[in-house]
């Protein structure tokens, strides 16, 4: 199985009450599960995790990058901030993409740098959900080529 731990920053536990005009009202629970479904197809074992705590987040990032595992982060606001997580990423040489719900380029000016963009494979925004469901699809394909062992969704 690919493994592949999807990590949340801070403010996302609140998604569905949170700004939902701009979230929408699915809730992280709801993300949660749609992902998991997505994953049993395309044979990924997932971890699932969310902080508020910027400490925190590079642990987890530590942890999946150094045992092999692909990273899927919605760093939310800590995307802009954080040269701890962009050096969490690029130092345990994991394999990442960025996503996030809202299309931060057509927000506020802050939110259009990302630290950790650099050092990500891609980056996905603005399909609220959906970003999740197309990051995991391409970080699966990723993984699955860099192991060379292409997953029947690549290989056609
Ligand atoms: C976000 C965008 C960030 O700018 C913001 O700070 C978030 C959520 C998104 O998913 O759209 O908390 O990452």
């Amino acid at each position: 199985m690919i493994p592949i731990h999807v990590l949340n920053g801070p403010n996302l536990n609140l998604l569905g009450r949170r700004e939902p005009g701009i979230y929408g009202t699915a809730t992280l629970a709801d993300i949660e599960r749609d992902l998991r479904a997505q994953a049993v197809g395309l044979n990924v074992d997932l971890t699932f995790r969310q902080s508020n705590h910027e400490g925190e987040l590079v642990g987890f990032v530590q942890k999946a990058g150094l045992s092999g595992a692909g990273v899927l982060i919605n760093a939310a606001a800590y995307t802009h901030t954080s040269v701890a997580l962009r050096d969490a990423i690029s130092g345990s040489g994991a394999l990442a993409i960025e996503i996030h719900l809202s299309n931060v380029h057509a927000r506020e000016a802050f939110r259009h740098h990302s630290f950790i963009a650099p050092v990500c494979a891609g980056v996905i925004c603005g399909f609220g959900p959906m970003s999740y469901a197309l990051g995991l699809d391409a970080l699966a394909r990723l993984m699955a080529a860099r192991s060379g062992n292409p997953t029947d969704q690549t290989s056609s």
